[in-house]
């Protein structure tokens, strides 16, 4: 059976409590039902996970990348910072969506560096939740 990771970086487990106004009112379970949802209907596992740790998100890219697994990716504000994280992807060879709730390009001028997005397949963002959803549709489309 296919498998896809879904890796959500710092802050998302608050998801639902987290500042509404920026990332709305869906919870980081509630994403991940709909997610699951949609890919025991496609026949695919699902590997779904949160840390706040950067490590940890390093060693899931690895893990991706060595069973071949598409990973979605949510670093939050590692994002910004991680060269650690952007090494991962490049040197597992792990195929990455990078996905964000939020238009980080239409707020402060420190979230509109990627570390994420030049190691990536591709970038979606801005659609809260559906960001998630997108990602894994164009997974599907390959599988
Ligand atoms: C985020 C955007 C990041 O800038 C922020 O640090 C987050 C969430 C998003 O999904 O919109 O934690 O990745």
């Amino acid at each position: 059976m296919p498998v896809v990771y879904v890796l959500n970086g710092p802050n998302l487990n608050l998801l639902g409590k987290r500042e509404p106004a920026v990332y709305g009112t869906a919870t980081l379970d509630d994403i991940r039902e709909k997610l699951e949802e949609r890919c025991k209907a496609r026949g695919v596992s699902l590997v779904f996970r949160q840390s706040n740790s950067e490590g940890d998100l390093v060693t899931w890219i690895q893990e991706a990348g060595e069973a071949g697994a598409p990973v979605i990716l949510n670093a939050g504000a590692y994002t910004h910072t991680s060269i650690a994280i952007h090494d991962a992807m490049k040197g597992a060879k792990a195929e990455v969506i990078e996905v964000h709730l939020s238009n980080v390009h239409a707020r402060e001028s420190f979230r509109h560096r990627s570390y994420i997005s030049p190691a990536a397949r591709g970038v979606i963002l801005g659609f809260g939740p559906l960001s998630y959803y997108l990602a894994l549709e164009a997974i599907l489309e390959n599988i």
